[in-house]
């Protein structure tokens, strides 16, 4: 009998806190409006939930930007909401994983006010100071390196200018962090998501980087600007440190970590370990976030997938959060994607939606769903020049056009917009007059409210398919075998564990399909027309279905089929 970490075998839920509910009516989103939905996640069926950064914070990053780690952002409540907010996840029976932002603090944290005054202070050599800056670049573009007039000196970081990055190669630093990192986990915390681990060490002989043809970073290729970031992205040292990390973890027992790296999968697959998995317990793997929506594509995927990260390992699922385009983005009918599909109506959007899900929801791997991504919510559209995300405004040069055509979301506001909870003022969000961004102007059509009584609604369709993931063992931790002989534009695959099978097949395509399979019982059913009858598979267009299979194990009993379940 297998039986895996609670952290391979969980569901997570990402929010961001600032838009997911208002409790105070000042137009932000907070910890105690998180406490009173709980119940609707519980409700859904997601186990884990992950929260965006809420620590003190100048909020010029949108918390990615801290200014004391151990202390909550006013707005969005005090020390004690936090520590209500734990205690009433864990009463529900979830887990809770907070947002750790272990490569770079605030320039208006107390430390780095003090390590740039002088090049003697006690904390002089807490950041990363040189009198003479190397070619690098930050992960935004142009050169990361600072000007500090009180010390002469420059300081690096990574990301933007007020997100100086820590000296992890000073002991002190290092035990400070990792001691925030034990305050939290005794505080009952479950783990964590590590924000763009892989760059916490650069290079100690700071070394130039190398020349790239590349102009624009991809998830698998991050040289960017005509420069490979061979000296400031996944050092060795960095992995030798989720090491560190996951021990410190471990003192607490089983608790997540799931890492923001980038750099291909041969080198991200590292920050797991080697041949055990005694690194981070997760990484996200961005690629995906450019899903094409094809069964080849999704074939491939799994097959990567399986490839690089095996048992031990486990993959994690995840198509959006909150620097990248929504899902429905990539599905079609959105008129900003050049290459959007003539035929993307909105209902056919909806089915690929739930098709989608059904994917993430059922593929061996952790799946980490965006807040809003249950309803079908989509990108919202604003001007670069007012947008309150600090990237835009590094980019005026260009226009707009240019980084559509990439694909490349360059204002995160967009997918940042307000949770759409009901029909009413704000979407049910906050009661204020105005809240922090607008609300998305389709939330009267698309909002929980409205699908909740929506038998197959997206909504219902994601928490059906959680249902059954919840309920069958084979979901959560089984093998996983692709299957050969299907229809084009239909992905099959079956999951294994302890004896039982359950084969998911998915048409892709908007075509019907009819095919033979193996005798099956059917489990579930993504559209109504979708069945199997006399061993012959039909398949809606976007349809999908989970199926029993009689597996041959000596001496295991094959289950009796239940009866199926729908949407509904
Ligand atoms: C990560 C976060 C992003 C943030 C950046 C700097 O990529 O997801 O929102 O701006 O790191 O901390």
């Amino acid at each position: 009998m297998t039986s895996l970490p609670w952290y391979h075998k969980t569901t997570i839920y990402q929010i961001y806190p600032r838009s997911f509910y208002d409790s105070n009516a000042d137009g932000i989103g907070d910890l105690p409006g998180i406490i009173q939905k709980l119940d609707y996640i519980r409700d859904l069926g997601f186990e884990t939930i992950w929260i965006s950064p809420f620590f003190c914070s100048p909020q010029a990053d949108f918390g990615y930007d801290i200014s004391d780690y151990t202390d909550i952002a006013p707005e969005y409540g005090t020390l004690s909401d936090a520590l209500q907010l734990i205690e009433a996840a864990h009463q529900r029976g979830m887990k809770i994983v907070f947002d750790m932002v272990m490569n770079h603090t605030s320039e208006e944290h107390p430390w780095f006010r003090e390590s740039r005054t002088s090049r003697d202070n006690p904390k002089a050599d807490w950041y990363i100071w040189r009198d003479k800056p190397s070619n690098w670049y930050s992960m935004i573009g142009g050169s990361g390196w600072h000007y500090a007039e009180e010390r002469g000196q420059y300081y690096w970081s990574s990301f933007l200018p007020f997100q100086p990055d820590l000296n992890y190669r000073n002991p002190e630093v290092k035990q400070a962090m990792l001691d925030i990192v034990r305050f939290w986990l005794g505080k009952g915390v479950d783990g964590f998501r590590l924000d763009i681990f892989n760059v916490i060490y650069k290079d100690a002989d700071f070394r130039d980087n190398p020349f790239s043809f590349s102009l624009v970073p991809t998830d698998e290729n991050p040289a960017s600007f005509f420069q490979e970031p061979k000296y400031t992205i996944n050092q060795p040292e960095n992995f030798v440190f989720a090491r560190e990390f996951r021990s410190v973890c471990d003192e607490f027992g089983e608790r997540l970590s799931v890492g923001e790296v980038t750099g291909g999968r041969k080198v991200i697959r590292k920050f797991l370990g080697e041949a055990t998995n005694n690194g981070l317990t997760l990484v996200f793997d961005f690629e995906m976030m450019n899903f094409k929506f094809t069964a080849d594509y999704f074939r491939h995927l799994v097959r990567e997938m399986e490839r690089h990260y095996p048992e031990p390992f486990m993959p994690v699922y995840v198509f959006s959060n909150h620097d990248k385009h929504r899902s429905m983005y990539r599905l079609g009918n959105d008129l900003r994607t050049p290459f959007a599909s003539p035929k993307g109506k909105r209902s056919e959007r909806g089915r690929k939606a739930k098709l989608l899900a059904m994917f993430q929801l059922t593929v061996r791997g952790v799946p980490c769903l965006y807040y809003g991504e249950e309803i079908g919510m989509t990108d919202s559209k604003f001007p670069f020049a007012t947008a309150l995300d600090p990237i835009p405004h590094r980019f005026t040069f260009a226009p707009r056009f240019v980084f559509d055509l990439l694909g490349t979301l360059l204002n995160r506001d967009e997918v940042r917009t307000p949770m759409q909870w009901d029909g009413t003022h704000n979407a049910g969000f906050s009661s204020a007059q105005t809240t922090w961004l607008p609300v998305h102007g389709n939330y009267p059509a698309v909002n929980v409210e409205k699908q909740q009584v929506e038998a197959d609604s997206l909504l219902n369709t994601v928490r059906a398919l959680l249902k059954i993931r919840r309920q069958e063992k084979c979901l959560q931790e089984g093998s996983l075998e692709l299957l050969g002989n299907l229809p084009k534009g239909v992905l099959g695959y079956a999951r294994m564990l302890e004896g039982k099978k359950i084969m998911v097949l998915l048409n892709f395509d908007d075509q019907e399909k009819e095919f033979q399979v193996e005798n099956t019982g059917n489990l579930f059913n993504l559209s109504t027309k979708d069945r199997v009858g006399n061993q012959t598979i039909h398949l809606a267009g976007y349809g999908g279905l989970i199926l029993h299979a009689p597996f041959a194990v000596p001496g295991e009993e094959v289950p009796a089929n239940p009866p199926p379940q729908t949407a509904a």
